[in-house]
């Protein structure tokens, strides 16, 4: 198999393929031509600043916000076909819940299942063991049966990234899992997504954790409002390809620089 320039293979479409991406809210310009291939089992940080349109690319992914042009193929296929076959996972940056709402968390993660279920949504066996599996993955098994509203915030972000898990989508994408979590949730989230991808998956990750970015990717994309680089995690964490992103004069001196980063 060769590759060709997009990134995709002869034998098989790309696992992800945003071709000449422009977002707009009325006169916000939020993505500007984005083109961005990913490739199978391949774990892709999207790194920016806030407002830098991270979550506008996977809303777009979704096909929950509409680009004024480009466009989205999933494994091939259009978003909308994608979400039908349950082939991509999405965890939001926040979720739109009812935390009073009397769920436990195995429920929770058995809706991540609703497309492998019959329109009588009758879980069978194959659904309880994805599910079992997916809270074991993320270390909350024994959290099984609590009511989601009595969790803490890192144990959330864990339940919804089991739903994704118990879904068995081939493409995950995550929008900033790891923030508001604690370093033992960050440590399982990572070893997850990389256990995803050695298992085939394909994971779009925002992230603002440059120091934890070469363990949890493969690659990384560099998004403010355009792509400014996509290439291994250390290309992307260079200084002058960070000074793009964040507005900082690389000329101004390492102090300058290394504070920004930090401060970020
Ligand atoms: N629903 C919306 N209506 C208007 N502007 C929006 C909306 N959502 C996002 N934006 C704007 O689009 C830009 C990108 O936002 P967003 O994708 O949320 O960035 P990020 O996730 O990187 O912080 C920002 O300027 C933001 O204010
Ligand atoms: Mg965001």
């Amino acid at each position: 198999m060769t590759a060709d320039t997009t990134g995709t293979t002869n034998a098989a479409p790309a696992a992800l393929a945003l071709d000449g991406i422009t977002v707009r809210y009325g006169t916000v310009t939020a993505l500007d031509d984005v083109t961005l291939t990913l490739a199978r089992g391949r774990v892709c940080g999207l790194v920016g600043t806030n407002g830098s349109g991270k979550s506008t690319l996977f809303k777009t992914v979704m096909g929950i916000v509409r680009p004024s042009a480009g466009r989205v193929t999933i494994a091939g296929a259009e978003p909308a076909a994608a979400r039908r076959t349950a082939s991509v996972a999405y965890v939001p940056q926040s979720e739109s819940v009812d935390w009073d709402f009397p769920i436990v968390v195995r429920e929770v993660v058995m809706t991540g299942r609703y497309g492998h279920q019959g329109t009588m949504r009758r879980p069978r066996p194959a659904d309880h063991d994805a599910v079992a599996d997916a809270l074991d993955r993320v270390q909350m098994t024994e959290f099984a049966n609590r009511q989601i509203g009595q969790l803490s915030g890192g144990q959330r972000k864990r339940v919804f990234v089991a739903r994704a898990i118990a879904q068995g989508a081939p493409l995950l994408l995550l929008d900033e899992p790891f923030a508001g979590v604690d370093k033992s949730t960050e440590f399982a989230l990572t070893a997850v997504i990389r256990s995803l991808a050695d298992a085939g998956h394909t994971v779009l990750v925002a992230t603002h954790d440059l120091a934890g970015l070469d363990r949890l990717c493969d690659e990384a994309a560099l998004l403010q409002r355009r792509l400014l680089v996509h290439d291994t995690p250390a290309e992307v964490l260079r200084p002058e390809n960070l000074a793009r992103a964040f507005g900082v004069d690389p000329l101004a001196g390492d102090a300058a620089t290394l504070s920004k980063r930090e401060a970020w």
